[in-house]
């Protein structure tokens, strides 16, 4: 073999969540890329929550430090930190870009550069303990009212045999992003919304107010008060050790609650979140995912570039989705039959994030950090009993049309 000259090495460090398997599957890809390439890759692990992360990032980016040159970024943060990185549009051939989500693609187009590529796509979905349904005689759920009922039922026949500490219902009810994302959720699905698609705020709250209202009333009945601190990672641990029966988390769990050393492997079933009983009800799965962008203050943006772009290559992505369940962003692989064959969720996947609910991060752009403040405030507010959903929304309504002048944003 031919050596390659040394100036030609770069290092470029790249970060990478640490959601479930994330960091070794992000090691293994950078590997595989260095041992082509010859350069070497380094990996600086991030924290998994989401609010933490754009905090690091947001310091390292206005100090223009080099020191990362790939970021995994959040669906939500293409428009804020959109400044801060090269336009990959030359990186993408034709192929990719018909093959990638329409509505990624198009979410990562900031004034006319691509600021990030689509690494992996993220739909809310509910978990549930097929096993102990069936035990029980209670079919899957398709409603609140449902879900929340055959928790009641099972919890209380488990409880008079023994297990006490079952839970009904976790999910993310920490004061984060997370929780908009469950938020947002029951407000849509109540068919109702915050701002609306043309940036203006919503003067009718009470949607959004019955969906509050009916999870605080979860809220030591089904779902333990300790929920009220649960991130995703919380929420996974408890199902997956075998204390909850029903959860809401992203597809990552899936892999990791069937993995042979889960005490709940082939036990656990998927479906889209449940409707409400009011009037216009609808399934309401957030819409989330991670993209790579590449950093303006890099000194090696070529390869950083040609990094980025192999990590979210198809073949990374399928590998990805088989041992992780991150999910592709590449229509093309939801046909492949070894992935159907690994997770049913394929099957159905692309029609959950054609109807996916999409947060306002690209009305508000640099200003939704603060709408996802304000919107975390109103809902953690609520489910701790500080003040009733009315009153929360209320103040929440009058903060955002603050912030949005108008419906203009900017
Ligand atoms: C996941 C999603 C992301 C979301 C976050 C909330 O990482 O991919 O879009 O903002 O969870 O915790």
């Amino acid at each position: 073999m031919v050596g390659r000259p040394a100036q030609a090495q770069v290092e470029i460090t790249v970060s990478c969540s640490s959601l479930g398997v994330e960091q070794e599957l992000c090691r293994s890809g950078a590997d595989e890329w260095a041992a082509r390439t010859g350069n070497r890759v380094k990996l600086v692990p991030t924290p998994a929550n989401a609010d933490e992360r754009f905090s690091l990032y947001t310091t390292l980016l206005a100090a223009r430090s080099p020191d990362i040159d790939v970021f995994q970024i959040d669906i939500i943060w293409t428009g804020a930190l959109a400044a801060n990185f090269i336009d990959l549009r030359a990186v993408l051939s034709p192929e990719d870009r018909a093959d990638h989500l329409e509505v990624l693609l198009a979410n990562n187009t900031v004034d006319d550069r691509l600021v990030a590529l689509p690494f992996f796509v993220d739909a809310g979905l509910l978990y549930y303990r097929k096993d102990l349904l069936l035990k029980h005689g209670r079919a899957p759920p398709a409603t609140w009212g449902a879900m929340a009922e055959t928790a009641r039922v099972i919890m209380a026949a488990e409880g008079a045999s023994g297990q006490a500490d079952l839970q009904g219902f976790v999910w993310q009810g920490r004061a984060y992003e997370g929780l908009v994302c469950n938020a947002l959720e029951w407000i849509a699905s109540h068919g109702g919304v915050l701002i609306n698609a043309d940036g203006t705020v919503a003067d009718d709250t009470r949607a959004a107010a019955a969906a509050l209202t009916m999870a605080k009333g979860w809220i030591g009945t089904i779902s333990p008060r300790g929920v009220l601190n649960y991130s995703e990672e919380d929420a996974r641990t408890a199902f997956q050790s075998g204390k909850a029966i029903f959860m809401r988390n992203w597809p990552y769990a899936w892999a990791l609650l069937n993995d042979p050393a889960s005490p709940i492997a082939g036990k656990v079933g998927i479906l889209a979140l449940p409707k409400s009983e009011e009037a216009q009800p609808r399934n309401a799965a957030m819409l989330g995912g991670q993209q790579l962008a590449v950093s303006r203050y890099s000194r090696h943006p070529k390869e950083a570039s040609d990094l980025a772009s192999h990590l979210t290559s198809r073949s990374e992505q399928k590998r990805r989705a088989l041992v992780g369940s991150f999910n592709p962003t590449r229509r093309s692989l939801y046909r492949e039959a070894d992935l159907i064959a690994a997770n049913p969720l394929y099957a159905d996947y692309l029609r959950i994030i054609e109807g996916a609910v999409v947060r306002p991060s690209t009305i508000a752009r640099a200003q939704y950090n603060s709408v996802s403040r304000m919107i975390t405030q109103a809902a953690h507010d609520t489910l701790s009993g500080r003040g009733t959903a009315e009153e929360n929304l209320a103040t929440l309504t009058r903060g955002l049309q603050r912030a949005s002048r108008g419906g203009r944003w900017r």
